[in-house]
């Protein structure tokens, strides 16, 4: 089977995920982009656009995401964009057995698409896929190579449009990503 087709097959079983769907509400979001994307990019959770889209990063903070991809010379569809949690929280945020759960749906994509790099935005992001806890603001702009991997670590974007000082940070962070991309 392709990539293609194994990464629909994941999306069905995440529509189909009770354990996905518990303390959560709107559409399913797996995730969307080239399935054989050489960076991909991770979140936190869907949020309203989102849910009620199936899209992931299309509300206020995916336009700034998307804006910082093309700003980097990169093309969406050149890339995967990706959350560890599927649906939307009905208490906002993600719990710790949220992100426990949907990672493993979050580890069979990447598995399949086997990108050269994984951006890791914001700490649920970096637990959901390396299960460490990392102060974003003291590592921010670090790659981390773990079991084979190559991962960057910077801020989720709706912290930064929450906070301005953390969106230049995002910023500089992204025009470092450029330079380690252009040598992937
Ligand atoms: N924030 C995320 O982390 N993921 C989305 O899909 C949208 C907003």
């Amino acid at each position: 089977m392709d990539k293609a087709k194994r990464l629909e097959e994941i999306a069905k079983e995440i529509e189909r995920c009770k354990v996905c769907q518990k303390g959560k509400s709107g559409k399913a979001v797996a995730g969307e982009g080239c399935p054989d994307a050489r960076i991909v990019f991770v979140g936190e959770a869907p949020g309203r656009t989102e849910a009620a889209t199936g899209r992931p990063f299309v509300g206020r903070s995916g336009n700034f995401l998307r804006s910082l991809i093309k700003e980097i010379g990169l093309k969406e569809e050149d890339a995967f964009i990706t959350s560890p949690v599927k649906y939307l929280p009905d208490k906002g945020t993600p719990s710790k057995s949220d992100i426990k759960h949907g990672r493993l749906h979050l580890l069979a994509q990447l598995k399949i698409i086997d990108p050269k790099i994984i951006i890791l935005l914001g700490k649920v992001a970096c637990f959901g896929v390396i299960e460490e806890e990392i102060a974003i603001n003291k590592r921010h702009g670090e790659v981390i190579q773990k079991d084979d991997q190559r991962y960057f670590v910077t801020f989720h974007p709706s912290a930064a449009l929450r906070f301005p000082p953390l969106g230049k940070l995002l910023k500089s962070d992204f025009e470092k990503l450029r330079n380690i991309i252009k040598k992937l």
